[in-house]
């Protein structure tokens, strides 16, 4: 039989507002697109607004029983203090829809995208970020039902990183160190208060926030990259999550990163993603399942349930992804032999979706769209997932 994963192990998927509903035009990704700032456009995306009984469908074919999607703030304040009502029934339909097919559902709050509105005050470095988040957040929880496991926000060191550093994601600010603290910190704020709203409107909610984890490296096992990655690995896998202390209910990581730091005089760009091992998906990041192990052992510090929130790999030719999958359980696994508690995985993606700054070139899903008709089709890594979601094991 092989590898067996615990009866209540959460076997799930993923996907965002943006990269899937399509026509999200009234946010900042949205606006960036149309000025040419992002290179793609998102369009009708997978058109998965009007799709997602068919998704849902495709989810409940291949067994799993978790499925983590985000709301689109945009759509539910699309100006600053009116809400809409109509909105958050489209969402509740979209949970009811998961319920019905005995899938759970992991709702995230925040997943890159803001509205425009908010975007021209500044977006996430207006000091009055948390409050405006929590404003949303009291209306989501509030008006939605059969809800447990609330995602807040996904992957501040990212999102700071693109929009502030790399400036290739709104708001497109390069190299503004300034900005990206500021950001991260509103986002660490909002979490907390978000928690706190979670707590209050439903006594039973469980409440986390999506981390990146990369593991590091040392380049060569050189000295200075070898002092140099304990601080990058603090600054960016727990920095935010000793920042937000207890007020978590679970750890969510999502993991796809192996860097090996290089650290040199100049380039501090070219620090990271040195890739000795040169197994690398398409989007370029390399195949490293073993990290998966390492990061999960790493936030057993916080002493509390571990979920998977994303794991994936672009990979047009699916000749690779079951072996990723497969790989990356491996490990995971081992760590929860080891004593670990981690409650579940989800693969991303369900569908092959915007995967932002690479537009729909890069292809995640268990699920191949075609983005003229939004015909799907499920790939064979996608059954052979559905196989592990199945039957629980590895072999
Ligand atoms: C993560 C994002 C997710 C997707 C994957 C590939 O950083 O959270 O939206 O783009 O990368």
């Amino acid at each position: 039989m092989g590898i067996v994963f615990p009866k209540d192990f959460y076997f799930g998927t993923g996907t965002s507002a943006h990269q899937v509903e399509g026509d999200n035009t009234n946010n900042d990704w949205w606006q960036g697109e149309q000025d040419g700032r992002v290179k793609y456009r998102s369009g009708r995306a997978c058109d998965s607004y009007n799709r997602y009984e068919e998704d849902f469908d495709l989810a409940k074919s291949i067994n799993t029983n978790a499925h983590r999607f985000s709301i689109e703030w945009s759509r539910i304040e699309p100006e600053e203090g009116r809400f809409d009502e109509k909105e958050i029934e489209h969402y509740q339909k979209v949970i009811d829809a998961l319920r019905a097919r005995g899938i759970e559902p992991f709702v995230t709050l925040h997943h890159f995208t803001n509205p425009i509105w908010l975007a021209e005050k500044g977006g996430w470095n207006n000091s009055k970020m948390p409050e405006y988040f929590s404003r949303y957040v009291e209306f989501v929880a509030s008006h939605i039902k059969g809800v447990k496991y609330w995602v807040t926000i996904n992957e501040p060191m990212i999102f700071g990183s693109h929009g502030y550093r790399i400036g290739d994601w709104p708001p497109f600010q390069k190299n503004s160190f300034w900005g990206y603290g500021i950001a991260v910190s509103n986002m660490v704020r909002a979490h907390k208060i978000a928690y706190r709203i979670l707590h209050r409107i439903n006594n039973e909610a469980q409440v986390g926030m999506a981390q990146a984890n990369n593991f590091f490296d040392a380049y060569h096992n050189e000295l200075a990259s070898r002092l140099f990655v304990p601080i990058i690995s603090y600054i960016i896998n727990n920095w935010v999550w000793d920042r937000i202390g207890r007020e978590q209910d679970f750890i969510g990581i999502n993991y796809y990163n192996h860097n090996r730091v290089h650290v040199r005089l100049s380039h501090y760009e070219k620090w990271f993603n040195q890739n000795e091992n040169k197994k690398v998906t398409d989007r370029g990041w390399e195949i490293y399942p073993e990290g998966i192990y390492r990061v999960v052992k790493n936030a057993a510090r916080y002493k509390k349930p571990l979920y998977i929130l994303e794991n994936g790999i672009a990979d047009e030719d699916d000749d690779q992804r079951s072996a990723y999958i497969h790989d990356h359980l491996m490990w995971l696994h081992k760590a929860m032999e080891e004593g670990i508690d981690v409650r579940g995985y989800f693969y991303w993606s369900l569908l092959d979706n915007f995967e932002w700054e690479t537009g729909f070139t890069k292809r995640f899903g268990l699920v191949e769209v075609n983005f003229e008709t939004f015909k799907r089709r499920m790939r064979p890594s996608g059954k052979i997932y559905g196989e592990i979601c199945r039957t629980r094991s590895i072999n």
